[in-house]
């Protein structure tokens, strides 16, 4: 008998996920510049600098991708460059992205564009940020000359990347700009980053009427930590209220949900065409009366839980398919539009990327329309608060030399892109501990 082979559906997206301030270098006139200047904000005080220098070459990075065998790539527009002083939109600019568009799709990789992940123009910033109600209006007409200028080569786009997580680490945890940690504050600016996904949302469909337009939630599974405990049951399920429901009641029911809101929120509602998955690991919860922030919830990891680099989480690729079967509810077409691992010495990664996938194809097999897998990232870049200290990318980047070297997980997922397939081959040449698991 031939041994098991997990194929993936023919049309099936393989790429990579970046984001503008990550990669591209010397974006100078963002909120995350400025942060990166303040001292004891990032990591052993590093600064994005040149990144992977993207606005200058990221053509060469895409022939990196083409050449592992990725069809598909996402990446975002920095709003701060489209815009750089309100109301005035840089051509030169909107011009350098067409650029990189249309290189994408010479080499075969199907463009899916981001329009903010999680930076800001320094003006929108001094005018109060996402806690200004004018930010989801002025977001949408930037949104509007961005579609404009590209609608040749995307008709995908991703309006906002992770509104949970901009406010959970701006707003809660205080550890990304805007810095705060006021509760309030947080959830009107969560409410306005719905609002402007929702504005964006029917303008691009205006603009660009078979558009497909979603926007990137991070997913995270929030278990008790005892579940025999009501009181670790009651947190688990209130943290995921917050963080994971909250945030897909609004479009998909027109509902504002607490802690995010309260009542009706009708013009939010219908305004996703696919829903995308950011799943990267889980969290177990105890009841801790000291931690208002976090919803009176200790999060916490399980003993025996084997743990990913620099304190990132639990290594559980259970929840990949856990996350997925959730969102197959919403009837919607999904994309994974990030999974992946810190993982210098890619030691855990080629396990990680093979059950991760394993997962997904798991719930293919129930006929959920899932459309692609986006794995963060290509190449390390700047990774916000934690600087240069966690590396996720297929290939290693020297950000001082800007010297790349491929790790073995791309030709891993190189060989999985190509075969459209897990194959025994794959098990066998890079996760050899993985073929009695897999393939019993
Ligand atoms: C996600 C972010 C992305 C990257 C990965 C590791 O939450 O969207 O920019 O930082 O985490």
């Amino acid at each position: 008998m031939p041994e098991a082979t997990f194929h993936f559906p023919d049309d099936f997206r393989w790429g990579t996920a970046t984001a503008a301030h990550q990669v591209e270098g010397n974006n100078t006139n963002n909120d995350w510049w400025a942060w990166e200047q303040e001292e004891g904000r990032i990591k052993e005080g590093h600064k994005s600098g040149l990144a992977c220098n993207w606005w200058e070459r990221a053509e060469e990075d895409f022939d990196r991708a083409a050449e592992l065998g990725q069809n598909a790539h996402r990446l975002s527009v920095e709003w701060s460059r489209v815009e750089p002083r309100e109301g005035y939109f840089d051509d030169a600019a909107l011009d350098r992205y067409r650029a990189m568009l249309r290189a994408l799709r010479e080499r075969g990789l199907e463009p899916m564009v981001t329009l903010h992940h999680f930076t800001n123009p320094l003006w929108l910033a001094e005018m109060g940020g996402w806690e200004n109600p004018r930010a989801a209006i002025l977001f949408e007409r930037y949104v509007a000359r961005v579609v404009e200028a590209l609608e040749e080569f995307c008709d995908l786009w991703c309006t906002v990347n992770e509104p949970n997580v901009l406010v959970y680490m701006g707003y809660l945890a205080g550890v990304f700009p805007p810095g705060k940690q006021d509760f309030q504050a947080g959830m009107r600016a969560g409410r306005n980053l719905m609002r402007a996904h929702a504005l964006a949302y029917r303008r691009i469909h205006a603009l660009q009427p078979h558009a497909r337009v979603g926007f990137a939630h991070n997913l995270r599974i929030f278990d008790p930590a005892n579940p025999r405990s009501p009181m670790d049951r009651w947190i688990a399920g209130l943290q995921d209220r917050g963080y994971n429901e909250a945030f897909l009641a609004a479009p998909i029911r027109g509902r504002w949900l607490f802690p995010l809101g309260f009542g009706f929120a009708w013009r939010l509602r219908g305004t996703l065409d696919w829903i995308g998955l950011n799943y990267y690991t889980r969290d177990l919860v105890a009841f801790d009366r000291c931690r208002p922030e976090s919803l009176f919830g200790r999060n916490i990891h399980a003993p025996d839980a084997e743990l990913l680099d620099g304190g990132y989480g639990e290594f559980y690729p259970d929840g990949m398919e856990r996350a997925l079967k959730r969102l197959s509810y919403l009837d919607l077409p999904i994309y994974v539009t990030e999974n992946g691992i810190p993982d210098a010495d890619d030691d855990q990664r080629p396990r990680y990327i093979i059950l991760h996938l394993h997962r997904l194809w798991r719930v293919l097999q129930g006929c959920v329309p899932i459309m692609g897998y986006y794995h963060w990232t290509l190449v390390d870049n700047f990774e916000w608060a934690e600087g240069w200290t966690l590396r996720f990318g297929l290939i290693e980047l020297n950000p001082e030399t800007g010297e790349r070297t491929f790790r073995p997980s791309a030709y891993l997922y190189r060989d999985i892109c190509r075969a459209n397939a897990i194959t025994p081959e794959v098990i066998d040449q890079y996760a050899p501990a993985l073929r009695p698991v897999l393939l019993p």
